[in-house]
């Protein structure tokens, strides 16, 4: 089995999945952008070999780079885990007659418009919306759609340029800051919790399927600098009050015809149970998401997929043990991390409930919180009751603190 995956060092998860592809036998070729000698070492390890394309967002280019340094050799899956790969490796896999998504199959996973209209067409609860693509549009689908709104570019990630608006006014000021964006998602504004419905499929059949819980709602995490986001793994996702969101996950697969891989939806429980849709990537979630489904399960799901993608099936057992969080931790002040306090005493509290910590050493330049959830760090808890993983991870949020100056 000879799989070609895009973007083999970049970002941070993605090593983990070539090396799954190792493990389950299969030959990877990778491609990237990247000097080869700059991948990281669980990549390079894991790689038969590796292509370098001068740009991946030129996509024709890239698609005659491979074909060149391919020579005749025959590729059995095209495989990319990342939002701006997946129409690169539809293309790819169009441009190679390789087996799995199309262009036409992967632009509802892209397009937050289409995505949504094609759920709408089988009858599922999205929030009312509209493309606008002018400041006259955006206007116009205000009206119509009616306060509070929110405004997303329609192919976002990662809450960028994304808005909520509560009236005209708002609406004036925002309109300025997303002239930027080409094309906006104009959509009625859905108040609720924020869940995850991720599975990972062969053959159009689920195998394997988790649940995480957003504290606070993305939207939030981004706009509040001094909130220390949560993904939250679930232990019990059968429980009721989940139900309707698993049943909306079930019928938003079977209406994009998905078949193989992995997928993550988001969606919103409304105070009287209804769940709605949020959007769905044909891919895992990232900001170490599948980290967590690990510790929840202590299984691999890196290989989970890589099996499922190359043999059809799924063969590690489920045993939900945990409910597993992460916690993304900001610096206060600007600058070089200085110091960082209350981690020796979270363990000495929480002992083995803390499972891994990986933050910014004394140093180090702090990042842009607004480009990227990872920020400062994070850390890894677990436990099997739900409040008590709750309070741990908030005593790692309002207890642990790092200082940069
Ligand atoms: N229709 C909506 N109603 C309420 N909140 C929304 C809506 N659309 C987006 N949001 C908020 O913005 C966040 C980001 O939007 P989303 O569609 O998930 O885009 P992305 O994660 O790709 O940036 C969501 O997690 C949610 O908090
Ligand atoms: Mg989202």
């Amino acid at each position: 089995m000879n799989v070609l995956f895009f973007s083999p060092g970049f970002p941070s998860e993605m090593p983990n999945f070539v090396r799954g592809l190792a493990e389950t036998g299969a030959r990877v070729i990778g491609l990237g952008d990247q000097p080869a000698g700059a991948l990281p070492e669980v990549a390079r390890h894991a790689l038969t070999n590796y292509i370098q394309v001068s740009s991946m967002f030129d996509e024709q280019a890239v698609v005659d780079e491979v074909r060149r340094e391919l020579g005749g050799h025959r590729i059995d899956r095209v495989e990319s885990v990342w939002e701006p790969g997946m129409l690169l490796a539809a293309r790819l896999r169009e441009a190679l007659g390789v087996p799995g998504m199309t262009v036409e199959q992967t632009v509802p996973f892209r397009d937050k418009t289409a995505m949504k209209n094609v759920l709408q067409k089988a009858g599922l609860r999205t929030p009312h919306h509209a493309r606008a693509s002018s400041e006259s549009e955006v206007r116009a689908a205000a009206e119509r759609i009616g306060y509070p709104l929110i405004v997303k570019p329609v192919a976002g990630a990662g809450s960028a340029d994304t808005h909520r608006i509560d009236g005209d006014d708002d609406l004036e000021r925002v309109l300025p800051a997303v002239r930027h964006v080409p094309e906006l998602s104009v959509e009625e504004f859905i108040d609720g919790e924020e869940f995850t419905f991720d599975t990972i499929c062969h053959g159009g059949e689920i195998a394997y399927h988790n649940i995480s819980w957003y504290r606070p709602r993305p939207l939030l995490q981004r706009q509040l600098e001094w909130v220390s986001p949560q993904t939250m793994a679930l232990r019990r996702v059968d429980a009721d009050y989940l139900k309707p969101g698993v049943e909306l996950g079930v019928k938003t697969l079977k209406a994009l015809g998905f078949r193989t891989g992995f997928t993550h939806m988001e969606w919103f429980l409304k105070e009287d149970g209804e769940a709605v849709f949020g959007e769905i990537g044909a891919r895992p979630p990232g900001a170490r998401s599948v980290d967590i489904m690990n510790y929840a399960c202590d299984i691999d799901v890196f290989r989970g997929w890589a099996e499922a993608v190359c043999h059809g099936r799924f063969s590690q057992s489920v045993e939900r043990r945990y409910n597993a969080a992460i916690i993304f931790k900001r610096a206060q002040g600007e600058g070089r991390i200085q110091r960082i306090e209350g981690l020796r005493s979270l363990h000495h509290r929480f002992g083995p409930h803390i499972v891994g910590a990986e933050l910014l050493p004394v140093g180090a330049q702090r990042r842009n919180w607004k480009q990227t959830l990872l920020s400062d760090g994070w850390v890894f808890v677990r436990h099997r009751d739900l409040q008590t993983t709750m309070h741990i991870a908030d005593a790692v949020g309002t207890d642990l603190q790092m200082y940069a100056g």
